[in-house]
């Protein structure tokens, strides 16, 4: 019988949630909420949806292979960021790119650096790859760059930063990149993972595209999925130097992204007013869950993203089953942390009305 190498087999499967139906079906409830993955509540881009429907060349070409080569939203996003199309890498969801950065940049045996806890998809491709996925702990619930310094030895390829860090939604300043982009040896990639980036107010927060400017070996990631609203389409991008996006190219499959999400990803970006309103709604769901927490005696961590860390008392397995009863879907984190996506007001409010009920 065929056995997966012993590193493949080591490696802790990533469990998806199950379709809200399924869930409420299996619980004998209706209307619940899904606050547990980060998607934009509002909805997609209806500029997007419109673009799908409309461009001749989109549903009604589904029989031909989308562009490879993603011409127009690859010159979309050149043109935004004032960087040279070639300088761009579209994946299947930024997630598809994190995968093909550690394919094609290290060898089994080698070593990544990423903070815990984070995005859990990192220490998951390295170990894919036969690699060694070392974890240097956060400090005050953000990355501790010094720390993942230190952890750098000489089998060291890659060094992950979510900035903002999922689930903790804490970023890391210009200060604190420069330090370590000054700092840091020749030959480490330096995956800058900005999925939450759009959603970012902080000034202080680190200038990423600065360093890749630098000519450095940074490779900055960004999505669709989040603040465009387009998760279920699959579609992310990558900034680098020319070099590096090229070997990358050479792994990447040829039709990697496809017609319907470059389509929507194009129009998605010109869509000021889904933007606005997103953030706003962002915004606004975000004081409110502030207010409730600090009143309910509840701590969490202020976030720089579309969710929030909850640190509670309680046991969060306990919690989550409790506000799974009740018809909120959460992540639950740590022992005592949960993640919960900012939603629509009516659905923090549901969330709100259930977490009193699960932590009394
Ligand atoms: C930090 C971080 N990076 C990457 C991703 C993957 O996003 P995508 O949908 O673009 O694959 C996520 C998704 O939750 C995320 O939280």
């Amino acid at each position: 019988m065929i056995k997966a190498p012993q590193h493949i087999r080591a490696i802790k499967p990533y469990i998806p949630g199950k379709p809200i139906e399924e869930l409420e079906r299996e619980l004998g409830i209706k209307g619940s909420v899904k606050l547990a993955s980060n998607e934009n509540p509002i909805g997609p881009s209806p500029r997007a949806i419109k673009a799908i429907k409309n461009t001749a060349n989109c549903l009604n070409s589904l029989n031909r292979y989308p562009d490879g080569n993603g011409y127009y939203l690859k010159n979309a996003l050149a043109k935004n960021l004032s960087v040279k199309p070639e300088e761009i890498i579209l994946g299947n969801g930024s997630n598809e790119l994190l995968d093909i950065a550690v394919r094609t940049f290290m060898n089994p045996g080698d070593e990544a650096v990423m903070a815990q806890p984070s995005f859990v998809v990192y220490s998951m491709s390295v170990q894919a790859a036969g690699c060694t996925a070392i974890h240097a702990p956060l400090k005050d619930y953000k990355h501790d760059l010094d720390a993942m310094l230190q952890a750098v030895t000489p089998k060291t390829k890659m060094l992950f930063i979510a900035n903002p860090n999922n689930p903790t939604g804490t970023v890391n300043t210009k200060v604190e990149l420069d330090r370590l982009m000054g700092k840091l040896r020749e030959g480490i990639l330096v995956v800058l993972d900005e999925a939450y980036y759009e959603y970012v107010t902080d000034p202080e927060y680190a200038d990423s595209l600065k360093h890749f400017r630098n000519g450095k070996d940074i490779l900055i990631l960004r999505t669709f999925s989040k603040l465009y609203g387009l998760a279920g389409l699959r579609i992310g991008y990558g900034i680098a130097r020319g070099d590096i996006v090229a070997e990358m190219n050479k792994i990447r499959a040829p039709f990697n992204t496809n017609s319907v999400a470059q389509t929507a990803a194009l129009e998605a970006l010109k869509d000021r007013a889904h933007i606005k309103q997103s953030l706003k709604i962002n915004s606004s769901g975000k004081k409110y869950l502030y207010k409730e927490l600090l009143s309910l005696g509840i701590k969490y961590v202020p976030t720089e993203a579309n969710f929030i860390y909850i640190t509670m008392d309680e046991d969060s397995k306990t919690v989550y089953e409790s506000l799974l009863n009740q018809g909120v879907i959460v992540r639950p984190m740590g022992p005592k942390e949960i993640r919960v996506t900012i939603g629509l007001p009516e659905e923090n409010k549901k969330f709100i009305k259930a977490l009193k009920k699960a932590v009394s």
